[in-house]
Formats: C-alpha cells, structure tokens, sequence
C-alpha cells in the first residue's frame, strides 16, 4: 500500500486489510480487483473446503447449465467464451473455471473451511471483528479487518420449512431420505444407484421421489432423476418463467442491449427508451414483445395449453432463464416425455402418518419414496449480525417513508403489474447500488457484492468491484454526501423495487435483493460507471444502432486503468484549483 493513489485507504482505520466473506464468483472477482489496486492485506474466507460457491466441486451435478440470456460467465481478465464450449456452459465448466482463477489469481489468500459466525463492528470504533469457526477442528477465533466485503450470496443458505424438515421427517418415521436441493450432489447415489443396480431392480422397488418447488432447481433435479429412470413427481404452485426459441437468437439479440431496452429502468437516458416505456404506442411494442416472446416460448417446447407449466411468471416481471433451444434431456421435454409427473397448483405441507408419503395443503396425499426440497434460500446475512449491527448497517427490513411510498414512475409499460402475494412483507434493505448500506455510507468500510439480480452476473460483478475498490480508496465518486442523502436515494431505489418487481422480491431473499436489474443489466452498469466517472454505452452504435451493438467483456477490461487516470488527472488539478 506504499503508492499515492492508496493515500485514503492508508488514512483510514488503523489496520488496513480487507476480509472478503465469500469465494464465490462475486469474492472472487472483488479480491482480485482490489489485490490490483493495492489491497494486499486481504483474506478470502469461506466456509467450503474450496472455491466456486454455487458452482464449487461438491455442489455441481452433470446436466446443470448457466441459463443467462447473454450466455457468458467469465470475468474480463480471463475470458471463457460459450463458443468454445459447444454453444453452451454448463456447471463443470463453471467449476473449472473458478478453480482455475482461484489458483491463477488468488493462490495463498483463501481461508478454507472458516465458518464466518459473527461479523461487528470493533469496540474502538474503528474496524471490524469477524468470530469464525474452523470447521474441521471446531475451534474459534476472532481475526480483525479494516474493511469487509460481505459475497456471502443469494443461494447458499436452504430455505428448509420447519414441517418438512430432515427432523420432522424422522418424527413422522418417514422412510425415505430427505434432502435440500444445495446437497444433491451428496445423495445421488443414494436416489440413483449406479445404473447396472438401478436396471436390476422393478420400479416398485425404486420407488417415487417428490420434487417439492416449482423454481430451476426443481425443474433440474427432476429432470435430472427422470433421465435416469427415477419416478418423478414435482409439486409447486408457479413455475420459473423462461424464455425459448425454436433457432438459436442471433447475437445482435442475445447478446446485445436490444431486450434490455424493452425493460423499463428507474432512469430512461435514452430516446428509445422514453419511448417504450412512457408513450402509449411504445408501451403497446413493449407489451407485444413480451407477449410474443413467452408465446414463441411456450410453443418452441411444445408446452400444451392445459398444462401446469403453463402457470408460469412472467419474463417481464421476473427472473427468468434462457432456455436456448429445445433439447430432449432439458426439463419441459422431459415433462412432455410423460416421465415427469406434475401436481400444480399445490403445496407440500407435511409428511404423512404412514411414513411413505406426504400430504399437501389441500389434503391430497402422495406416496413419497424420498424427497427433495428445491424449496429455495434464505438470506445468508441474517444470521452473522447481531441485531445492533443490523440496525447500525441497516440491514433490516425497512418501512418506506411516506415521501418514497409516493414515487409513482408513471411508466405506461408498468400498467396491470402481477399482485404482489406476500403484501406487507417486502425486503427494503436500504442499500446504495446494492452494494453499501446507505447509513455506512460515509465511512467506506463496508461493501457488499453479489446481491443484485442480473442477468449478466460476472460482468455486474466485476464493475461493481471496481465501484467498491474505488469507494475504499476515496476517490471521488457521485455517491451520496449524507446519510439522510443515502437514505433517501436507497428508499427510492426501494420503492423502484416495488414498482418493477412487485412479485418477485417476495420469493427471493434479502441477500439476493438488496437489488434488481435482471433485464436492465447494461443500464445498471452504466450507472456504476457514471458514479465513478467513467464512459458508459460501451457497445457503441448510433441512434439506430447500438441497440444490436453486442456487449462484450473486453469493454471493461482496463477499468483499472481508466480508474487510475482520472485519479491521476484530479490530482494534478488539484494544485492548481488551490493557488
Ligand atoms: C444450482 C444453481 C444454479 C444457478 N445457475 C445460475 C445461472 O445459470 N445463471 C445465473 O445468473 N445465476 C445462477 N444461479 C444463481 C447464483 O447464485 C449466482 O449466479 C452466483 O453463482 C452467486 O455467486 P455469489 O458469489 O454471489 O454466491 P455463492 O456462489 O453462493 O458464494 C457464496 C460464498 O459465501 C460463502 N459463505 C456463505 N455464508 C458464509 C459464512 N457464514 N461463513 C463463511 N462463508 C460463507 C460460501 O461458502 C461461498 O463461498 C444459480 C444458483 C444455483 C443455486
Ligand atoms: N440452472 C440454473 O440456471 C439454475 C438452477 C438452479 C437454481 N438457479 C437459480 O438459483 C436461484 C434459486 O433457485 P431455486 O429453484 O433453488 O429456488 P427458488 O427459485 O426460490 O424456488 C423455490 C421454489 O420452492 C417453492 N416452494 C417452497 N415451499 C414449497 C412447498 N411447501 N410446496 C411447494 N413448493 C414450495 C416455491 O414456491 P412459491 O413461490 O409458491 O413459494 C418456489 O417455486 C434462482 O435465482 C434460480 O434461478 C438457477
């Protein structure tokens, strides 16, 4: 740290390291940018025996893909392109590729098998405290951090219902194996003994496995156990939405900021955009498309209009997945074979009395051989702050002020939103650009990464690293100069959420939300670029063209430079301003 440019991070607290709490992709890619910028000190801890989070060894199972839109899911420093991985990356390529830029990029500075227990403040005021547990000889410590990145993720703790629980399970004298879809890698051979043992017994030996939830872990693992010739049954009540075509996207669709526009952002630069979302004609384009695309989609996989997939959210609305092209093992196809049963609307409500089975909400019981929960996450945040560091962060759930509640964005294309099925219950953390909690704001020692919904995450990621270094290092940014500024630019960004997103925040958690910009990802990563003064638009184009400009990763690969040369230009200027 001895360069001019880490003189604000050296004027900071009095010990100048960094602990990153996460080695997932949104970790990894933070301690890389900011060991580029002078950050030695830093340690990445994580509670795995190795990288990659979600896409870590002991997580990925054959037959998961990446479902992006745009397709791509590498960081700028070392590109990995779908093309040279047949069209397509799948989980093992994503497990690969973290590895490998954990052992090019970080070697030496992970802490493995660390549970993170406690995260706050240090008493002097100054700096943080992080309890930790070695989860191989259970002891605990307590190591200090100037500043903390927390990239603990959205998907990394199971959301388990105490009803359907391993223990009520046992309770119940439920015979079957019970798991959460985060460890189905551990209980395949358990569902899918080797396949000469699986053709040697009847099926009413193999028995039946329910699939509770209707998300893309349920639809994978289904399709997953059927391929394999297990009896499936998968209970929910909305499925994922999706997006299919019968021919693969040209890229100047897929890839460019063409769909992006056809999403509304809280702010409109551009003509287009105005124009979509806030005339009558261009609301009545933005509804067509919409409507096209989750027909077309429907039809490219043969979805039958009766059929409970058709209960699905909705691509304008929501998160949803590229499901590319029809493919014969992907899970629509599989449903379409008959080797999926599904039983929707509904709800999995207990275990039965008789030990091989369980009973839904209605009443209606089902035999259940084994069950698998893909019953989603909960925040991983909650549980490593105490109730005093959450109120001091504001990471608590927050009732908007009257003046926020009054945002309208009267957005013609935001008419007859989907109803919002939780009312009352919605997350407003208050967090600028989802990466700091706006009452933290002026202190720059805290940051989160990896909690804003995209449909680009390595690309928002990587920006929104550099927007953290540079928040760590001092420079001047167009961050808020207050914390009642911060407040109220987070309450609006809250009440934006609400407006866009009123269904989907309720099914997604806290640490998976402090944002949203699943369309709006360029629009998004231009507004981190302004912040820190940089180009935005990078794709190019004129007026009439940069919608089908496609983006590419190498926009952002000299960030750091750009970074340093504005930083370099305001110093020289500064002298002169004071003369
Ligand atoms: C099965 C699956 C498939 C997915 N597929 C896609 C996809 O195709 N496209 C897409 O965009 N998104 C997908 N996602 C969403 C996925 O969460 C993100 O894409 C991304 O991988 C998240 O990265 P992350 O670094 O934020 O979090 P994670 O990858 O979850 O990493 C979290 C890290 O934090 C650590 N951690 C958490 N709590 C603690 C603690 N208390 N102490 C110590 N360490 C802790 C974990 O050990 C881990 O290292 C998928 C999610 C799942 C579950
Ligand atoms: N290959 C991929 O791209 C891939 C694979 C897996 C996951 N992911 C991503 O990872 C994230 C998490 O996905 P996820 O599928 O694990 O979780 P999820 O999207 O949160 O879905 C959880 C599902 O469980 C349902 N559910 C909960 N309790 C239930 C009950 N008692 N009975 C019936 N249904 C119940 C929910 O239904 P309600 O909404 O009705 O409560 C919801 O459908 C998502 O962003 C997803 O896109 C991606």
């Amino acid at each position: 740290m001895s360069t001019p440019e880490l003189k604000a991070a050296r004027d900071g607290p009095h010990v100048k390291s960094v602990g990153i709490i996460g080695a997932g992709l949104a970790g990894l890619i933070t301690a890389h940018t900011l060991l580029q910028d002078g950050f030695a000190d830093l340690e990445i801890l994580t509670r795995d025996r190795a990288v990659g989070g979600v896409w870590m060894e002991d997580r990925v199972y054959t037959g998961l893909q990446v479902n992006n839109l745009h397709g791509e899911f590498s960081f700028s420093c070392f590109p990995m392109s779908p093309e040279s991985r047949g069209g397509r990356l799948s989980g093992h390529d994503l497990k690969w590729y973290m590895r490998k830029f954990g052992e090019k990029y970080l070697e030496g500075k992970f802490r493995f098998n660390t549970e993170v227990l406690n995260v706050r403040r240090d008493s002097s005021g100054e700096g943080w405290r992080v309890q930790v547990r070695d989860a191989v000889s259970g002891l605990s410590e307590t190591l200090r951090y100037a500043r903390i990145v927390l990239c603990t993720g959205g998907c990394s703790n199971p959301r388990i219902p105490d009803a359907l629980s391993p223990a009520a399970a046992q309770a119940a004298h439920f015979h079957g194996p019970v798991m959460h879809s985060r460890d189905f890698k551990h209980h395949i051979e358990e569902l899918v003994p080797s396949r000469k043992s699986l053709e040697s017994v009847s099926d009413d030996e193999t028995g039946q496995i329910v699939v509770v939830g209707g998300g893309r872990s349920a639809q994978d693992i289904s399709a997953y156990l059927a391929n394999r010739g297990r009896k499936v049954t998968m209970v929910f009540r909305t499925a994922d939405a999706f997006l299919a075509t019968a021919k693969p996207l040209p890229k100047c669709i897929r890839k460019s900021r063409f769909v992006s526009a056809f999403s509304p952002h809280s702010e409109l630069n551009t003509g287009l955009e105005r124009f979509l979302h806030t005339t009558w004609l261009g609301s009545k384009i933005v509804n067509s498309f919409w409507k096209h695309m989750t027909e077309q989609s429907f039809k490219a996989l043969k979805i039958p209009a009766d059929s409970p997939l058709r209960r699905a959210h909705s691509p304008y609305w929501s998160v949803t997945k590229d499901e590319g092209v029809p493919d014969p093992v992907r899970f629509h196809a599989v449903v379409n074979a008959g080797k999926i049963d599904l039983v929707a609307p509904a709800r999995v409500e207990r275990f039965g009395t008789d030990g091989q089975s369980v009973v839904l909400a209605d009443g209606r019981v089902l035999q259940a051989d084994a069950v698998v929960l893909a019953t989603g996450y909960v925040s991983s945040w909650l549980s490593i702050f105490d109730e005093e560091t959450r109120e001091e962060l504001g990471l608590n759930r927050h009732p908007l002020s009257e003046g926020a509640a009054k945002c309208r964005w009267d957005y013609k294309s935001l008419r007859n939103p989907p109803s919002a099925y939780f009312e009352g219950e919605q997350a407003d953390a208050l967090i600028i650009r989802g990466l700091v909690p706006a009452k933290n704001i002026l202190r720059r020692d805290f940051a989160i990464n990896g909690a804003v919904i995209t449909n680009f995450n390595t690309l928002t990621c990587e920006v929104s690293a550099h927007w953290i270094s540079s928040y760590f290092l001092g420079d001047q940014m167009r961050i808020p100069a207050s914390v009642d500024e911060a407040v109220a630019q987070a309450e609006r960004n809250a009440a934006w959420m609400r407006r866009r997103y009123p269904d989907m925040l309720q099914y997604l958690n806290e640490s998976y939300s402090s944002s949203a910009a699943f369309w709006t990802w360029p629009q998004w990563n231009d507004d981190l670029l302004a912040d820190m003064g940089l180009k935005t638009r990078r794709s190019g184009g004129n007026c009439l063209t940069w919608p089908f400009k496609v983006v590419r990763l190498n926009e952002i690969a000299n960030l750091k430079d750009e970074r340093d040369a504005k930083r370099r230009s305001e110093r020289d200027l500064l002298p002169r301003q004071c003369v």
